[in-house]
């Protein structure tokens, strides 16, 4: 009992001299988990002009990194869009826009092709590879198919002539990797851009070719469904179409698409 009290006396006299010893900011205390010193030199390093010696704070857990501002995409992409004063700004601020995956795949933005101002604006789903390397939308094989479909009516991107010409973009100005379907919260980002877009162009019709640009201006899919039905929406007629990259797989359907290239040449011609 009386070698008991003994070490109990001592110990409370050691713990009182290690905490007044602390106190004075002369030693550590021995804790249960190992120190890293080279972790604490570069904190406890004395400001100018400060006598060395540990800073209260620097005893301190690090503070734990601020959770970074929450950033509405589509938000983001509205403002951007909305203040863009003409096409040429449009297409800065879109390429400027870091909210899309895509983008970092990509080696170009690809904005638009053909004459601005044209009847017709034609609206296609994303860059392919050919697309995404020259920065121009539709220029390989489905596009040169697109080419020749609207040639058939008289409509060329290459017209000089508003009348004739055609003015042509995609929902995606990046390229989706290995060609995949963007995802809807990819297209729902890139909406306020292409609908500033059709805004500024101002085409007197616009024709969306496939799926999705059919969700991005009328959040429906099912283009085989809607293909040749006029319908109204951004305050324009838009005739929904088969896309060119599917009729080169499925050559039997391009008897609907000459009759839905008969029915806007009709439209045209008033
Ligand atoms: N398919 C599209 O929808 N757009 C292009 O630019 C090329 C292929």
């Amino acid at each position: 009992m009386g070698i008991a009290s003994d070490i109990l006396a001592d110990w409370d006299a050691a713990r009182a001299a290690l905490e007044w010893l602390h106190e004075l900011g002369g030693i550590d205390p021995i804790g249960d988990a190992p120190v890293n010193r080279y972790d604490l030199a570069e904190r406890e390093t004395p400001a100018p002009g400060r006598t060395p010696g540990r800073a209260p704070e620097a005893r301190r857990a690090p503070a734990a990194p601020a959770p970074a501002p929450q950033v509405d995409p589509v938000a983001e992409a509205e403002r951007a869009a909305r203040t863009a004063p003409g096409l040429e700004a449009l297409a800065e601020a879109m390429a400027a826009y870091p909210h899309c995956e895509l983008k970092k795949g990509a080696r170009n933005t690809v904005f638009c092709d053909g004459r601005p101002g044209a009847r017709v604006m034609i609206v296609g789903e994303a860059p392919g590879r050919d697309e995404d390397l020259e920065g121009r939308p539709f220029v390989g094989r489905a596009g040169q198919l697109l080419d020749r479909m609207f040639a058939a009516i008289g409509l060329g991107r290459a017209s000089p002539d508003a009348e004739r010409g055609l003015y042509i973009t995609n929902v995606m100005p990046w390229r989706p990797p290995s060609n995949r379907d963007p995802a809807p919260e990819e297209i729902a980002m890139m909406v306020p851009f292409l609908r500033r877009h059709v805004e500024l162009a101002d085409p007197e019709i616009l024709v969306l070719m496939g799926n999705t640009p059919a969700q991005a201006v009328l959040r429906q899919r099912g283009i085989t469904r809607l293909r040749g039905h006029w319908t109204e929406s951004w305050g324009k007629p838009v005739l929904p179409m088969l896309h060119p990259a599917y009729l080169l797989r499925n050559p039997g359907a391009k008897r609907e698409t000459w009759a839905d290239l008969l029915a806007l040449q009709a439209r045209l011609r008033g």
